[in-house]
């Protein structure tokens, strides 16, 4: 029994993927009949959204830690009541998730980036974002840094959002919860655009978002045993995972906070009358 275990945490290895992704190879379509698609030999991938239903995919790889980046081109037009979701989570009751979502608006009207996290089942710690550029336009790279000090999303590598490992202050982390990346693209017009003001124009379906240059530096987690990534990874002197926000880094999130964030729950007093989350106050 002892000697099983012990075989078990073994043969639970890591392996530090650097990977250009190909659609075929790195995810799967998990819903939505024929409207996700991989084109041009797995290089692109589209969602798209009619009448009937949405559509989804997810990667084949659970990762523990790495640093990801996606390039999307949201719903271009009038994609009010639209939602595209990229997003880590683990599964169950007291998951881990890190969240970027993307609610549509009128034609000409902004997007907004919503963004979460959530530990330990834990989510409430939305912060929402405009864009500084047309996202549906052009591809626009869309990062989550996740090592154990902290988790960074970025667009076209301008930090946005910081949240750090506080756990010797009593915040939970996510650090043990392998994760998987998903996508989808669904109608939320009872609350996405102007709170649910704005209704999904239908004339305009099929609604479609595309995806390309997926790219990972992650710890791939290949058993159902836990461990820990940093301590078994023999390349733990990659950068990603020691990498923290440098000054720049810092003035950048600032500059956006500054300009582009429109809600942030850590400022929300009238949400948390018994007091803000314990992260939005420690210094
Ligand atoms: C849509 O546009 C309206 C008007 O500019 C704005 O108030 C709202 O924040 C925008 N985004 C969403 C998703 O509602």
């Amino acid at each position: 029994m002892a000697s099983e275990i012990f075989l078990a945490l073994l043969i639970t290895t890591f392996v530090v993927a650097a990977s250009a992704g190909n659609f075929n190879q790195d995810f799967e379509i998990t819903w939505g009949d024929g409207r996700a698609k991989i084109l041009n030999s797995g290089e692109l991938l589209t969602l798209s959204l009619d009448k009937t239903s949405g559509s989804g995919f997810r990667s084949r790889n659970e990762y523990l830690f790495g640093k990801i980046d996606m390039q999307l081109k949201l719903v271009p037009g009038n994609s009010a009541g639209t939602v595209t979701a990229y997003y880590l989570s683990s599964l169950g009751d007291t998951h881990d998730e890190i969240d970027f979502e993307f609610l549509g608006n009128l034609s000409g009207d902004p997007y907004i980036l919503h963004t979460n996290v959530f530990t330990q089942g834990k989510g409430n710690r939305e912060q929402q974002f405009y864009l500084w550029f047309d996202p549906t336009q052009d591809f626009h790279t869309y990062s989550i840094l996740w090592n154990p000090q902290s988790i960074i999303f970025s667009v076209d590598g301008t930090p946005i959002r910081e949240f750090k490992n506080l756990e010797s202050k009593g915040v939970s982390f996510p650090k043990n919860q392998p994760m998987r990346i998903y996508s989808s693209l669904w109608n939320a017009d009872d609350w996405a655009t102007r709170g649910g003001l704005v209704k999904t124009d239908w004339s305009q379906a099929p609604f479609t978002a595309s995806y390309r240059k997926f790219n990972a530096q992650a710890c791939v987690w290949t058993s159902s045993s836990g461990s820990s990534c940093s301590s078994n990874n023999p390349s733990s002197n990659q950068a990603w995972l020691k990498q923290s926000l440098d000054s720049t880094g810092q003035a950048r999130i600032q500059w956006v906070q500054k300009n582009y964030m429109i809600y942030n729950y850590c400022t929300d007093t009238k949400r948390f009358p018994q007091g803000l989350p314990p992260e939005c106050t420690i210094a």
